[in-house]
């Protein structure tokens, strides 16, 4: 149902299309990029952690290792093609029974979960309603729960950042960090 949504009048064509999900899970992004020395740090092992925006699993299959065989990782997108390449990966990791799959709709990530951690990673700027996503996250974390959200500075401006780190305020979390050194904007928030 969801994997042309480039014009997709509810995003305005801003999602990025399965098409380009080479460009999002490479050997070069992960030189640059290491998704374990990225996320490592906020997940522990039976931890239930949440790939929001998965894309085609560049972060999910290293959060499927470090939440471990007591663990689960809950992958999210809207594009069912990017949710094949995932379980495709996650078999060949060979991590496919920690992984479940949620297709989302644009408009509404629509999962009811306790997790401990969940990753936004370039994935904001393309919510149609950054607040109502904010406040969904929000329902979806643990007691101590936090969520890492991580902007690509070439689309995201630093003040349109600013104002959507003041939505994610709004919507109940709490700013608890600003990495510098996760490849973007950065900040770590907690629930409740
Ligand atoms: C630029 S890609 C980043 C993928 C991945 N996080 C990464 O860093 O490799 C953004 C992803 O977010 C997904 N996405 C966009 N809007 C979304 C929404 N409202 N809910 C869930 N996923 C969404 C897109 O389908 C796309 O796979």
């Amino acid at each position: 149902m969801a994997s042309n949504l480039i014009g997709d009048p509810h995003q305005g064509g801003r999602v990025c299309p399965y098409q380009m999900a080479f460009m999002l899970d490479n050997w070069v992004r992960r030189w640059l990029q290491n998704p374990t020395k990225l996320v490592g740090d906020y997940i522990q092992p039976g931890d239930t952690a949440v790939d929001v925006g998965c894309g085609p699993g560049f972060f999910t299959i290293d959060m499927a290792k470090l939440v471990g065989a007591s663990g689960q990782v809950i992958a999210v997108d809207l594009q069912a093609d990017m949710l094949g390449r995932v379980r495709k990966k996650a078999h060949r990791h060979g991590v496919a029974d920690r992984i479940v799959y949620h297709q989302c709709r644009a408009n509404g990530i629509g999962l009811e979960c306790q997790a401990n951690f969940i990753l936004a990673f370039y994935m904001v700027h393309e919510t149609p309603d950054p607040q109502f996503f904010f406040t969904e996250i929000q329902s979806m974390l643990a007691p101590g729960g936090k969520l890492l959200v991580v902007e690509p500075k070439l689309h995201v401006s630093r003040s349109s950042f600013r104002a959507m780190v003041a939505k994610a305020v709004d919507a109940g979390l709490k700013r608890v960090g600003s990495p510098s050194d996760k490849g973007g904007r950065a900040v770590l928030l907690a629930g409740d």
